[in-house]
């Protein structure tokens, strides 16, 4: 059998055109876009080629594109970016951010900024009164991400953005997960900084981009050359922004399609779930109105989310208990815990996300395959 890959919100396999794209760059480019000389110049074209399709694609100028080596990088390059523009302060964020943005918190509150991580319900979303609470006198910035990755609830960022801009404050999204999923249109949002990730929409890994809204200030993390206009020092990755413009450029234009795709797979997976173990033995953690398409959560009471996984993968399936970074260990998801589920849920949740060559016939597969595992091991018990 043909392994079946749902684990797309870790990462995703890169699309035939971006490779197409890239191996044109890395076998016919080979100058440094900071030369003056015709190879150069060359590179420096492929560079900011690349920059102007995605400004025209999340509609921003192009010189408010900083490339970055990934979504990790943007987090932290918009965190402490605006933290170290200024002395000390407070920051808002929420408990379930990826721990690119929590861990990179929990630095600045080393330096001394103040830090409130904000409670989210049940489904994972954060509740605006809270957020209303938690602001200072001395809040310079707020970060929420746009989307979740591990359950997929989609949060309310237009309003978070203007309480923020009513305010002064800087607010800064991380939208690794969500591009190519929710509409964006950075110039109609109220956002000062906003992270991307090229891996997650069908481009390559170790690029990313941070959206820097023209006056936010941003305090440089890289220190060397004066590349992206000083924003972030290092010879620029030419195959790897070739690539994610051209992913971007699909992931937007695909949006729509690909949304329909996505809920007819999720769809498949659980009517099958219903016909196999039925309805009653499993819950999906998440949001039901406001979540992304493409990422189910679901706990399968009585079944340890290490062992389903393992048993998974025995059958050829790839499908996560989670973040990444935290998929390796037998850690409890601080996203679910910040949902404050109950116990049988947090220790038996699992993520599916589909993604570019999932077909329904696959999900059906994996219904079926559910449903002898989890019949399996529940006897066992
Ligand atoms: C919401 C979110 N932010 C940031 C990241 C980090 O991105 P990268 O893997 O490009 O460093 C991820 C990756 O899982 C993510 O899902």
């Amino acid at each position: 059998m043909k392994p079946i890959y749902l684990d797309h919100a870790a990462s995703t396999p890169v699309h035939p055109e971006v490779a197409e794209v890239m191996m044109k760059v890395m076998t016919e480019q080979f100058g440094n876009a900071s030369s003056v000389h015709t190879f150069g110049r060359s590179a420096k074209k492929t560079v900011n080629g690349a920059r102007d399709v995605i400004a025209a694609s999340l509609g921003c100028f192009s010189d408010e594109w900083v490339f970055t080596g990934g979504g990790t990088e943007s987090d932290n390059l918009a965190l402490f970016g605006a933290a170290h523009s200024r002395k000390g302060g407070h920051i808002i964020t929420t408990a379930i951010e990826h721990h690119a943005v929590l861990h990179a918190c929990r630095e600045l509150e080393k330096e001394g900024y103040s830090l409130t991580y904000l409670p989210v319900d049940g489904t994972g979303r954060v509740v605006l009164e809270y957020l209303e609470a938690a602001l200072r006198e001395d809040t310079f910035l707020i970060s929420v991400m746009l989307a979740n990755n591990e359950v997929g609830t989609v949060q309310p960022i237009e309003e978070i953005g203007r309480l923020a801009r009513e305010r002064g404050i800087l607010f800064h999204v991380d939208a690794v997960q969500a591009l190519g999923s929710v509409p964006i249109t950075l110039s109609a949002l109220p956002v000062d900084y906003m992270s991307f990730s090229a891996h997650k929409i069908n481009g390559p890994q170790g690029i990313g981009g941070l959206y820097v809204r023209r006056g936010a200030p941003l305090h440089p993390r890289m220190h060397g050359g004066l590349q992206e206009k000083g924003r972030r020092a290092g010879t620029e990755n030419l195959a790897g922004a070739a690539g994610f413009a051209k992913a971007v450029e699909l992931a937007v234009k695909g949006q729509t399609g690909r949304h329909e795709e996505s809920l007819l797979l999720r769809d498949r997976l659980l009517r099958g779930l219903d016909q196999g173990i039925g309805r009653d033995a499993y819950h999906i953690n998440g949001n039901p109105e406001y979540g992304l398409p493409h990422i189910t959560n679901i706990s399968f009471p009585g079944v340890r989310t290490d062992v389903l996984l393992m048993n998974l993968d025995m059958e050829g399936i790839a499908a996560s208990s989670g973040s990444a970074c935290t998929s390796g260990s037998l850690e409890i998801s601080h996203v679910l815990k910040a949902m404050k589920l109950r116990d049988e849920y947090l220790n038996s949740a699992i993520r599916f996300s589909t993604g570019l060559g999932n077909t329904t016939e696959e999900m059906e597969l994996v219904s079926r395959k559910i449903e002898t595992i989890v019949n399996r091991l529940r006897i066992k018990d």
